[in-house]
């Protein structure tokens, strides 16, 4: 079984589509390991960066997006390698070679399914907390089955709390959560530990912070003391990562898709060396 991680965090814009890209090329390059990236933001930003629109137009036109995936599901046993595509990216090795990445595409068609899923649920259901819970029983199952797909599967939550986030929260082996150092990401990182430990926040800070499901990432980290402020107050009720990522154009470049295949060290240019941190720290503390 596939390992799963996902990267979440209630909070827009904080890096988890940037991240997840970033994940899958590193172990993808790096770890020579099968990924499968499942993009569950109807936004598509991942999907847009590793396929490029005019791929993921296609995608939605011919139904291999987790939508239609994950719709079909409510009637039949469409396997979920119907709806992958393989061998995605702009990244080659170095020795010019696509690297395994396979998507299971982001869609517009995302939000609408999700409320389609709760009705479809709720028929059968005598309260509606009863049809939530199918439907996020629902997505673990049709999530589930990707895991033998790939060695890591990495989940990209869209922001905000829907029923397929919740369900990544759930199946996820660990959880990334990147945050901007600012003086509201700590209430945001509080809220998702609470929902990813199931616990309240006393719960939580009972659980030994090596033992928790979660790690926190510092992103858009920019030199001057008040962003270390914001990553210490953080990291002092939250494991956290040693890595942080800086603030770095050549990291909001590298969100672009690019039509001829480059080397890690041309897409990433100088955010290599720290993307090459995380991936270190990941791969030495996680049993991939
Ligand atoms: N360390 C960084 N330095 C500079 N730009 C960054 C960095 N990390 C991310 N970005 C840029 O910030 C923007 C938001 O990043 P991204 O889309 O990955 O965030 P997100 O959390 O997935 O957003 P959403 O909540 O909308 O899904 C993108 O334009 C991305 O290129
Ligand atoms: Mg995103």
């Amino acid at each position: 079984m596939g390992y799963f991680l996902a990267v979440a965090n209630r909070k827009g814009g904080v890096g988890k589509s940037t991240v997840s890209v970033m994940l899958a090329h590193a172990f993808a390059v790096w770890g020579g390991k099968r990924v499968l990236l499942i993009d569950l933001d109807a936004q598509s930003n991942s999907s847009l960066i590793l396929t490029g629109n005019a791929q993921w137009i296609e995608a939605q036109r011919t139904s291999k997006n987790v939508a239609a995936y994950i719709e079909d599901k409510m009637y039949g046993q469409n396997p979920i390698s119907d709806y992958i595509q393989r061998g995605v990216g702009d990244i080659e090795t170095d020795d010019g070679k696509a690297p395994p990445i396979d998507l299971l595409a982001g869609s517009l068609r995302f939000e609408d399914m999700q409320d389609e899923l709760i009705s479809h649920y709720s028929l059968s259901a005598r309260s509606f907390r009863i049809a939530k819970e199918r439907c996020a029983e629902h997505f673990k199952r049709a999530l589930t089955s990707s895991g033998r797909l790939a060695d890591i599967i990495i989940l990209d939550c869209a922001p905000g709390i829907s029923n397929a986030t919740a369900a990544a929260l759930r199946l996820a082996n660990k959880v990334i959560v990147p945050f901007r150092p600012d003086s509201v990401s700590e209430f945001a990182v509080d809220k998702i530990s609470t929902i990813i430990e199931g616990k309240n926040a006393q719960g939580v800070a009972e659980i030994p912070p090596t033992e928790r499901r979660y790690r926190c990432l510092a992103n858009y980290v920019r030199p001057g003391g008040q962003d270390q402020i914001y990553i210490e107050t953080i990291s002092a009720d939250h494991p956290t990562l040693n890595t942080q990522l800086p603030m770095l154009p050549d990291l909001a470049n590298a969100f672009y898709w690019a039509e001829e295949r480059q080397t890690l060290t041309e897409k990433y240019a100088s955010a290599l060396s720290p993307m090459n941190a995380l991936y270190k720290e990941l791969s030495a503390s996680l049993p991939l």
